[in-house]
């Protein structure tokens, strides 16, 4: 029997659902808020009221694209967290009130875990490669940097973390030091384009074999566009392709130089990625490159599965639906892991 899966999540200031038939996406659709561009970053009241706003007609146009009615549901999966707790009761209160007024199922699903699982939905006339069992996730988006060692849908090892911020938070402060508009990762990439990565040198942070730190390289960031403002005040604007290209550039460098040291200690050639670092065009390309010299074999999501969806949401409830692990109504969101 096919099980349909509608899968929620609205754990930043993305509100989006997905319908899918076993692993299939019928459908995946993100509502975005653009009220965080004027003030340069996620406001989380604003979050949740777009979200209250969003929710109802995101899940509508989902069922309508997916082809299916809301009664042949067979369980609804929701983000529980990590997340702002105001986003995550919205898509929490939402899914137990649906499942309640269906009589069906309630699952919840770990962010991270989703993103680790993107890997595993499968579109229609699209087979892509799902990694094999064991392989190293690198889930890199604006709250967490780790990497993941998988050893099936469910047992998950982090082998290695941040000590201090993530890499997308770098991306998104680097942004900001620059001036550039909200959001601040997609803005770096887009304006790296054409610059010189090695136009400018920023520090490699010395931490733990595994684990990241990026707090230095913004700090050493912040510091030589500021000392290069005094001498010059057109500096930003003369130099924007080369600083992008160089944050960006150190950014890829650390994170491909610790999954490099990931492989050689667990001997697990098949690499991931996740997150919306993901959707960076220097990360994948960098991938594809120690793909290319034979470091590895890399699974790189599309863009619309690195930045936050449903769609992810949706097929880790259908592992989790096959596996019986099923919420109560009583389950309330977390905010960290
Ligand atoms: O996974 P995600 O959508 O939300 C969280 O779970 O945090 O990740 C968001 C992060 C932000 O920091 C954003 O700037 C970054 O992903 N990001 C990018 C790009 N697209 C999104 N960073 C670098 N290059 C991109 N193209
Ligand atoms: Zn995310």
């Amino acid at each position: 029997m096919s099980i349909y899966i509608l899968g929620i999540e609205s754990s930043c200031d993305d509100t989006a659902a997905a319908v899918f038939c076993d692993n299939v996406m019928l459908s995946n659709v993100i509502a975005g808020q653009d009220i965080h561009r004027l003030y340069g970053g996620v406001v989380p009241e604003y979050a949740s009221r777009a979200h209250q706003q969003n929710i109802i007609p995101v899940i509508e146009q989902c069922l309508i694209k997916a082809k299916i009615n809301k009664k042949n549901i067979h369980a609804v999966a929701f983000t529980r967290g990590p997340g702002l707790l105001g986003s995550l009761l919205v898509g929490t209160s939402f899914a137990k009130a649906f499942a309640l007024g269906l009589g069906i199922p309630l699952i919840e699903v770990d962010h991270i875990h989703a993103h680790v699982l993107s890997h595993f939905i499968v579109e229609q006339g699209n087979d892509k490669a799902i990694p094999p069992f064991p392989f190293l996730c690198l889930v890199v988006s604006g709250g967490h940097t780790q990497i993941i060692l998988v050893k099936s849908h469910f047992e998950m090892e982090v082998i290695g973390q941040t000590i201090d911020d993530a890499a997308g938070e770098a991306f998104d402060k680097g942004a900001k030091i620059l001036g550039l508009p909200y959001p601040g990762g997609q803005m770096v990439d887009k304006n790296a384009l054409g610059g010189n990565p090695h136009a400018f040198t920023l520090p490699e942070p010395a931490v733990g074999e595994l684990d990241f730190s990026f707090s230095g390289l913004k700090t050493s960031f912040l510091y030589l566009v500021r000392d290069h403002l005094k001498i010059n005040p057109n500096f930003i604007e003369e130099n924007l392709a080369n600083l992008c290209a160089s944050l960006q550039y150190s950014i890829v460098k650390i994170l491909t130089g610790k999954l490099e040291n990931a492989v050689r200690k667990t001997g697990i050639t098949h690499v991931a990625v996740s997150g919306g670092v993901s959707a960076n065009s220097a990360l994948r390309s960098a991938l594809l490159q120690g793909q290319a010299e034979n470091k590895w074999t890399a699974y790189i999501p599309a863009t619309v599965y690195s930045t936050d969806n449903a769609a992810m949401v949706a097929v880790t409830g259908y592992y989790k639906y096959i596996s019986n692990r099923f919420a109560a109504q009583n389950t309330s969101p977390y905010t960290r892991t």
